[in-house]
């Protein structure tokens, strides 16, 4: 078992990865609670369910199911759930434990976090995206018509407990779409999580648990590492950012349907990399050949295909690009903060960078040619 702490302003707590994670339930002494909820989705507990309870001994826990889906993450879903809470008599000493992916995370944390004024909850993310970036930090949201995570709280769960065992039933696309944060993960962190990825990602499958820990640990480090220095998003925590300015200019575009966030973010460290390019950095050393070595925007495009097939950009203009980048969220008055990355290992954050320059990235990459099996 791999055990990290995040030591944020608003509490610390232990994040464990490793199969039999949701063992430690048991050392939280659930009976110290004067009630115990679990918030999952019906798929995920029929699969799950009964070796989380035997794992976890909380066979008394109440079950909560919300649809599967985003618009789960709703305001409407927010009251569902308090409500039942309310019905079944939780009080200020309840538990909610939060069983799913980043969707179920987002909602329950600010269910956790608004309900009687705050109960205690524990993340046990099921999928590989919410293992690695959204159950760590203690940021939750909904989303509004108007847009993505506009209501939203910061609250530390109690503990983050991560069973790789549970990631074998993932389909391979949403197994993937995780699979593009940790390579953020690496672009950001270079040495050694570049490398091991590099060397791991063909093994790297839903079911194959040994490949998925030798990654998981050094891929939290990061985010971890990130939230300890800035965990309100102050300035540092905007470099977790990377990619997704493009990113979630992508899922904006396509009305969130053709796009996982996951995969949008693959084409947004894309993109990065061809703006950062045009900037002038991810270059070669001066006086190497590109013959002796690939350069970073090499090697980060390289990682990215690896990880497997994207659905096509090819109709998503760049004007409508260009013209959905300022709406997001990391934008302060109508600035965008850039995420660049100089080279692997190192970003910066960079204002004034002209639309066109965005523009002109996006065509490039529309154009570049791509692994004929990966479109
Ligand atoms: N709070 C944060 O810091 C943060 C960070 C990144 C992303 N997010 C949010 O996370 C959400 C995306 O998370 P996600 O990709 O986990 O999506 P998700 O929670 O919708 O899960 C994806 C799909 O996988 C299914 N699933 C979950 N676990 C499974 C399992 N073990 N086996 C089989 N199927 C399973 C779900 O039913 C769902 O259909 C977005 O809403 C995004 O905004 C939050
Ligand atoms: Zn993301």
């Amino acid at each position: 078992m791999q055990c990290f702490q995040v030591t944020a302003e608003s509490g610390n707590y232990p994040v464990l990865i490793g199969h039999g994670a949701w063992r430690e339930l048991r050392s939280l002494n659930p009976q110290g609670y004067s009630s115990v909820f679990i918030l999952t989705e019906k798929g995920i507990w029929r699969h799950w369910g009964d070796r989380f309870l035997r794992d976890s001994a909380l066979r008394s826990a109440r079950v909560i199911f919300v649809p599967s889906g985003e618009k789960s993450k709703s305001l409407a879903q927010v009251e569902r759930v308090s409500s039942v809470l309310a019905r079944a008599g939780a009080d200020r000493k309840s538990l909610l434990v939060l069983f799913g992916g980043g969707v179920i995370g987002d909602l329950g944390g600010l269910v956790a976090s608004t309900y009687m004024r705050g109960i205690d909850c524990v993340q046990a993310p099921t999928t590989l995206l919410g293992q690695v970036d959204s159950s760590i930090g203690g940021k939750n949201a909904v989303n509004l018509p108007a847009g993505k995570n506009l209501v939203g709280t910061f609250y530390p769960p109690r503990m983050v407990l991560a069973d790789p065992t549970v990631l074998s039933s993932l389909s391979p696309r949403i197994f993937r779409s995780g699979l593009y944060e940790v390579v953020k993960h690496a672009i950001l962190a270079a040495q050694p999580l570049f490398d091991l990825l590099d060397h791991h990602l063909d093994a790297l499958q839903p079911g194959n648990r040994k490949a998925l820990e030798a990654i998981l640990g050094p891929a939290v480090e990061v985010k971890i590492d990130v939230v300890n220095q800035d965990e309100r998003e102050a300035n540092l925590r905007q470099v977790l950012n990377l990619g997704h300015t493009f990113g979630h200019a992508l899922e904006a575009a396509t009305g969130y349907r053709c796009f996982l966030h996951g995969e949008s973010v693959g084409w947004g460290l894309l993109a990065i990399a061809v703006l950062a390019e045009q900037l002038g950095y991810l270059k070669l050393p001066a006086g190497t050949t590109s013959k002796a070595r690939d350069s970073d925007a090499e090697r980060i495009r390289d990682l990215v295909w690896r990880v497997g097939p994207l659905p096509s950009i090819r109709d998503v203009s760049a004007r409508k690009i260009v013209k959905l980048l300022p709406r997001d969220k990391k934008t302060v008055g109508g600035e965008i903060h850039w995420v660049i990355p100089e080279r692997i290992g190192k970003v910066r954050i960079v204002t004034g960078i002209p639309m066109a320059a965005a523009e002109l990235a996006w065509r490039t990459l529309q154009q570049m040619p791509q692994p004929a099996s990966r479109i």
